[in-house]
Formats: C-alpha cells, sequence, structure tokens
C-alpha cells in the first residue's frame, strides 16, 4: 500500500525561488521606505538559512501519537531539502493513515514555519505498510505482510464487533485488509459482514475469500451449516483453522485481522504458536473480572513472544438512546489502570452504543455504516494506534514488496 498527501505543494516550485533571485524580499513583501530596511534585514536573515541539523531537531520535537514515537526516531522522515528560506520535508509512515497524513503534514509545516529562518515549508506525508517480524520459527503468509490477532479473555465482551470495525477502518485508512474469523464456536463474521454462502473455489485446492465493504474475508462459518453442532476437539480445532488460513487465496494484503476464539486456553495458545503474527490486540470490558481474564490474555501473549499492540476497552459508558447522557455504569478508567500497570497503550475506548449493535448484527458495521460518525472516528483512530505502534516495530526482511499502488489523495 502506498498512499500520498502533500500540504502546500502550490506553494513549492520555481516560482517562489525566481521571486526570491528577483531581490522581491521579505515575508510580507512591504513596499517604501520600510520595505527596503526589511529588505535588509531579511536578506542579512537569509544569509544565515535554517540549518539541517535545526530542521531535525524541530520534526524530533513532534510526537506521533499513533507510533508512539516522534517523527524523526520512527523513521518516517524520508528527506530533508533546505534551501535559504525554504524548507522541504518528505514523510513516509509505515501504517495506513488517509485521515491523518493532511493533519500531521499542517502540524509539522506551522512548526517549522514558526522558526525564524524558515519562510515557507513544503510537507508532503504518504504511508507505506511494511512486514513486520513474526514469531521465531515461523514464515509469513506469502500474501499476507502482517497478521493482527484480536483476542479477548472471555466471550461476550465483543471482540467480534472490534475485529470487524477495525478490518475496516484499516481499510478506510487506504489499507488493503483481510478477516479471518477465527471463532470456530461461534463464528459471527458472516453476519457481521453480510456475507453468506459457500466459498468458491476454482481448483478445488484454494479457496476464494468472500468480500464486502471493500475487504476480504473468511470464515469456518461458510463451511459448515449454522446448526451443526461442532464438537471439535484441540487438535482437530488448530488443523482447521490453519487450513483455512493457508488454503485462503488473500490477494495482496497489508493485514489480515484474525477473530480468535474468545478465552485463553489450549487452543488459543496452540494457535499464537502455530499462526505467524505480528502482534495481537486485546479487547476488553471495564469490568474488574474481564480486566483478569484480559489479564490471562496480555500473559499469554507474553508466552509465544508475540507483541500486544494495546488494549481496546469495550462498552466503557453508555450512551443512554433518550437523552444522550454518557455514564460509566462499570466504573471509570478500568481499560487505562490496566494500561497502565502492564506496560501497553490503551488504543481507544467505545460506549455502549445501540448503533455499534444494531449496525454489526445488520451486516454493515458502524465505520461502514456511518463513516462520518465519532464512533467510527474512534474505531479509526485504534486502528491507525494499533497500526502505527506495529510500525516501529522490527521488520521482517524474507518479503519483498513487488506491488505498490498509488493513491493521489
Ligand atoms: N460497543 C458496543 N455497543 C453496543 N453493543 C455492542 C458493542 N460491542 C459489541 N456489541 C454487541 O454485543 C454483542 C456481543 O459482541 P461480539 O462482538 O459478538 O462479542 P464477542 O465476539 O466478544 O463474543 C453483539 O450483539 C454486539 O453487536
Ligand atoms: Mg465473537
Amino acid at each position: 500500500m502506498f498512499t500520498e498527501c502533500t500540504a502546500d505543494l502550490d506553494r513549492v516550485g520555481p516560482d517562489r525561488f525566481t521571486q526570491r533571485v528577483d531581490g522581491v524580499p521579505g515575508k510580507r513583501g512591504r513596499a517604501g521606505r520600510s520595505g527596503i530596511i526589511a529588505a535588509f534585514r531579511y536578506s542579512a536573515g537569509a544569509m544565515n538559512p535554517v540549518s539541517e541539523a535545526r530542521v531535525r531537531e524541530i520534526l524530533g520535537g513532534i510526537t506521533d501519537p499513533h507510533s508512539g514515537q516522534d517523527i524523526v526516531a520512527s523513521g518516517a522522515l524520508r528527506g530533508i531539502g533546505v534551501s535559504a528560506e525554504n524548507v522541504s520535508i518528505d514523510l513516509q509512515l509505515g501504517y495506513p493513515a488517509l485521515s491523518w497524513q493532511p493533519i500531521l503534514a499542517a502540524r509539522v509545516r506551522a512548526a517549522l514555519e514558526a522558526e525564524p529562518g524558515i519562510a515557507h515549508a513544503a510537507v508532503g506525508v504518504s504511508s507505506r505498510v511494511a512486514s513486520h517480524r513474526v514469531q521465531e520459527g515461523l514464515t509469513p503468509l506469502p500474501n499476507v505482510r502482517n497478521i493482527i490477532a484480536v483476542a479477548s479473555g472471555k466471550g461476550g465482551v465483543g471482540k467480534s464487533t472490534v475485529s470487524a470495525n477495525l478490518a475496516l477502518a484499516l481499510h478506510a485508512e487506504g489499507a488493503s485488509v483481510g478477516l479471518l474469523d477465527a471463532d470456530i464456536y461461534g463464528p459471527s463474521q458472516p453476519r457481521m459482514l453480510g456475507l453468506s454462502g459457500k466459498p468458491d473455489s476454482p481448483d478445488g485446492q484454494h479457496i476464494e475469500p468472500k468480500r464486502n465493504h471493500g475487504i476480504q474475508a473468511m470464515s469456518i462459518g461458510f463451511l459448515i451449516e449454522e446448526d451443526t453442532p461442532m464438537i471439535w476437539r484441540g487438535p482437530m480445532v488448530t488443523q482447521a483453522l490453519q487450513q483455512l488460513l493457508s488454503e485462503t487465496q488473500w490477494v495482496d494484503l497489508d493485514y489480515l485481522v484474525i477473530d480468535l476464539p474468545p478465552g485463553t486456553g489450549d487452543i488459543q495458545l496452540t494457535l499464537c504458536q502455530r499462526v505467524p503474527v505480528s502482534a495481537a490486540v486485546i479487547v476488553t470490558t471495564p469490568q474488574d473480572i474481564a480486566l483478569l481474564d484480559a489479564r490471562k490474555a496480555l500473559k499469554m501473549f507474553e508466552k509465544v513472544n508475540v507483541p500486544v499492540l494495546g488494549i481496546v476497552e469495550n462498552m466503557a459508558t453508555h450512551v443512554c438512546t433518550n437523552c444522550g447522557h454518557e455514564e460509566a455504569i462499570f466504573g471509570n478508567g478500568g481499560g487505562s489502570r490496566m494500561a497502565e500497570q502492564y506496560g501497553v497503550p490503551l488504543l481507544g475506548s467505545l460506549p455502549l452504543d445501540m448503533r455499534i449493535r444494531e449496525q454489526a448484527d445488520g451486516g454493515t458495521p458502524t465505520v461502514a455504516a456511518m463513516p462520518a460518525s465519532d464512533l467510527a472516528e474512534r474505531y479509526r483512530e485504534i486502528a491507525r494506534n494499533a497500526s502505527g505502534r506495529l510500525s516501529v516495530r522490527a521488520r521482517n526482511k524474507s518479503i519483498q514488496f513487488p506491488k505498490i499502488v498509488i493513491q493521489n489523495t
């Protein structure tokens, strides 16, 4: 994936430079005697243009909330051009950020133009997703750059709803995304994504993912009848899921989101050992009992050396459908306390909101149903926070990037 945004490119280019060479001085082009004085002052300044080191220092003071690092430390800085009082900057983020690129570009430009030696700054921001390291001894899937596992300590906390909206939010930010429903005991992604029927298998060996709302999806729910009782034993579950994962013909994914079976038993542990995942996200509700289970999930990923990108706190507050009043019915700040205690970020919180349930259960989750809403923005922020944290982790050197799609924004 490759997306691009440029702040103020119209202000770059030969015109401005010609203007300066022509001797029209000053930022604000004053006339008359004071203009001449300003011209002298200004050209005196221009003889001491800003240094590249100073530009780098300014950029190093700007933190990207999604990666948690400043834009130099995160590796986003690709190039600096300094020509007298004009500066141009090229930034490349390692995560999808269509809605954030223009905001970051404007912030960087403002920070640079606040510097006395800089008259104009042109800032280009693009995104490109790399493949990140998986557990030792495992090989990443060929068409999938990163697998993100979504887990919860127990069922019913909204893991599937978060998985679906997270996948759609990564897509909304510009990434190519797949969703694998691995919840063998209660596959709910067919319903949440509005998909049904058996998947196609043109060669009788591989299966094609189904598509809706711009993402690719596969679920054990496509392959079995809805009312078939599933009395599977551990090894069968793991084998079935590994098969589903490797036999699905994913097409060039930046991220494959896996909706794991709830809980932290042997099946989940085995899956986390066998599936080449780059990172995990843990979903919890704020009650103490759910947080206790979420801690077990954290420990499970620690055991198998899978980094946890952070915690999503679901149903953190309740929004009254009648009056809009928001109340923390389960108590305040459970997710952030847990995040603090275990040194993992809180990626975001979602309220208990009837629209989230209605839309997910109706086949068009909130991010697709109401893209302009505050709720959808919360999911997109969670997606940027998760993928941003992943972007600063170690890369997988073995995967090449033959295909680059350029989208102009
Ligand atoms: N933030 C939320 N607000 C309202 N309803 C929600 C929210 N998150 C999930 N739900 C609903 O709660 C139920 C359980 O969610 P689900 O995602 O299936 O949980 P899990 O996968 O953890 O078992 C579903 O009906 C879902 O629509
Ligand atoms: Mg579920």
